[in-house]
């Protein structure tokens, strides 16, 4: 379980490069999970970086708050977001100086695509989105002139730990399907099932709800497999309610020097 060496290598030099083009970057993370989802192993620290929390939809408001002010207290930049805002106050959160070049990254499913298209607006498409044109960096420009680039930065963590690949589980960032070790399922549930309360053991809960899902095998044998794949499907989608998994308050100063990239 994690993603092979060599593509996290290869994701890496092509934010490099990319980084070589813009003067600002906006690292999407997830509100529920902010030092999961961070960009880790690449140096921003000579672009203006805005840590932008997306999603704050579907994390616990309170929990937002709290990051928010974590983040400040370490002098960062940074703002919340979630799909359905509207554009104009979207703009006005990130007010970029009009001589920014704009590169969006983080790691996977944070909402990246989603902020690209949001930020084109209505606007035709870069003239390289279409098929048969030559393939190219594109840039698209907001009205003021600032200059965006097309395509996210894709970063992959190195996952050091069960805590990380549960917490990059429980936010849609590593596939279910990538997830080879049991543990790190039962570890993701009871980040779970402790940020909402619930009190039933990792059986019981899988059990229950595949029977409530009809996800049954022959002689009504509960499908565990599929439970598990349905339910943190669901989870990684927000369909749970809002919940967050991770709080600054647990953050160890091992961790946080581990999140200052390098
Ligand atoms: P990769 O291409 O895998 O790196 O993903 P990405 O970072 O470009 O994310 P994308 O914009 O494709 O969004 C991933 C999923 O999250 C999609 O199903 C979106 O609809 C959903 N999503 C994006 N932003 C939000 C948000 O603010 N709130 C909620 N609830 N869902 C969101």
């Amino acid at each position: 379980m994690s993603w092979y060496p060599g593509h996290i290598e290869k994701a890496k030099r092509q934010i490099k490069d990319l980084l070589r083009l813009v003067n600002t970057v906006v690292e999407v993370r997830d509100a529920r999970a902010p030092f999961a989802t961070s960009a880790y192993g690449v140096d921003f620290s000579r672009k203006e970086t805005i840590i932008l929390l997306n999603k704050v939809d579907i994390a616990d408001e309170e929990t937002t708050k709290e990051w928010v002010e974590f983040f400040k207290k370490q002098g960062k930049r940074v703002i919340t977001t979630h799909k359905d805002e509207p554009r104009n106050v979207f703009l006005k959160k990130l007010s970029f100086d009009r001589f920014a070049r704009v590169l969006i990254v983080g790691v996977p499913n944070t909402g990246k695509s989603t902020i690209i298209n949001k930020l084109k607006g209505k606007r035709a498409s870069s003239v390289g989105a279409q098929p048969g044109v030559t393939k190219g960096i594109q840039w698209f420009s907001l009205e003021n002139g600032v200059k965006i680039l097309d395509t996210p930065g894709i970063l992959y963590k190195n996952i050091f730990s069960e805590d990380l690949a549960a917490k990059l589980l429980l936010v849609g960032s590593l596939p279910v399907e990538r997830i080879e070790d049991q543990r790190i399922f039962e570890r993701a549930f009871d980040i779970f099932a402790q940020s909402i309360g619930i009190e039933s053991s990792f059986n019981e809960f899988f059990e229950d709800f595949a029977k409530k899902r009809g996800l049954l095998k022959k002689g009504g044998v509960p499908d565990i497999e599929r439970a598990l794949m349905l339910f943190f499907t669901e989870v990684a989608q927000g369909k749970t309610g809002p919940v967050s998994f991770e709080h600054p308050e647990d953050i160890t100063p091992v961790q946080q020097e581990q999140n200052q990239g390098g």
